[in-house]
């Protein structure tokens, strides 16, 4: 794939960004004030995402990270998920909030749900910047969604082109020049 060849379109800009984290973390702050949150994010891609979201919620939180499996240097899965590198936590006395960049096909964050539930959580929840219902593969819906977005690819904002352009402070679409 040959970066000159493709389009970039700004698709949300960094105060959109920032105005809807806001909204999320106000959310999740109400909805979590009586219980024992424990955020785990989905590395790499939503690191970014998730260290703006949670100084959005000002409750005693623990963090924890789990790597999923990446794209590598394609746009679309694979359709395997694996777990690099998991949580040393028990669950047992934590409401779980798991954080992710995007769901696309929703595989990973099937996996990623039903590995966890498997550590017996008080409550399992599940929050994502992006959702892009079109392409889920699986019956799965995040409980809290900033945007709803077509079809595209998107970078920046923690997620990935080619392991590169994470450190993008807005989220492009980049498709084709040629396609119709
Ligand atoms: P899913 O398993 O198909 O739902 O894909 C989820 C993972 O794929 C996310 O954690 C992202 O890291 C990655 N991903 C999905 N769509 C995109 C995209 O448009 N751009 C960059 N990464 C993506
Ligand atoms: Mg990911």
């Amino acid at each position: 794939m040959n970066i000159e060849e493709k389009v970039w379109e700004i698709l949300c800009s960094e105060e959109e960004i920032a105005q809807k984290v806001k909204e999320l973390g106000e959310r999740i702050t109400k909805d979590y004030e009586n219980k024992n949150l424990l955020v785990i994010a989905l590395l790499k891609g939503s690191f970014i995402f998730a260290a703006d979201l949670v100084r959005k919620i000002p409750l005693q939180t623990k963090m924890a990270f789990i790597t999923t499996s990446s794209y590598g240097k394609e746009t679309s899965s694979s359709g395997k998920v694996e777990i690099i590198s998991d949580i040393e936590e028990e669950l047992g006395d934590y409401d779980v909030l798991v954080v992710d960049d995007i769901i696309d096909s929703g595989l990973t964050m099937k996996y990623v749900c039903e590995h966890l539930r498997n550590k017996k959580p008080k409550t399992l929840a599940s929050c994502v910047l992006l959702d892009k219902p079109s392409r889920r593969a699986t019956t799965i819906e995040a409980d809290y969604v900033g945007f709803t977005i077509e079809d595209r690819f998107v970078v920046g904002y923690g997620l990935n082109y080619g392991d590169y352009y994470r450190n993008i402070p807005y989220i492009f679409a980049v498709t084709d020049k040629n396609r119709e």
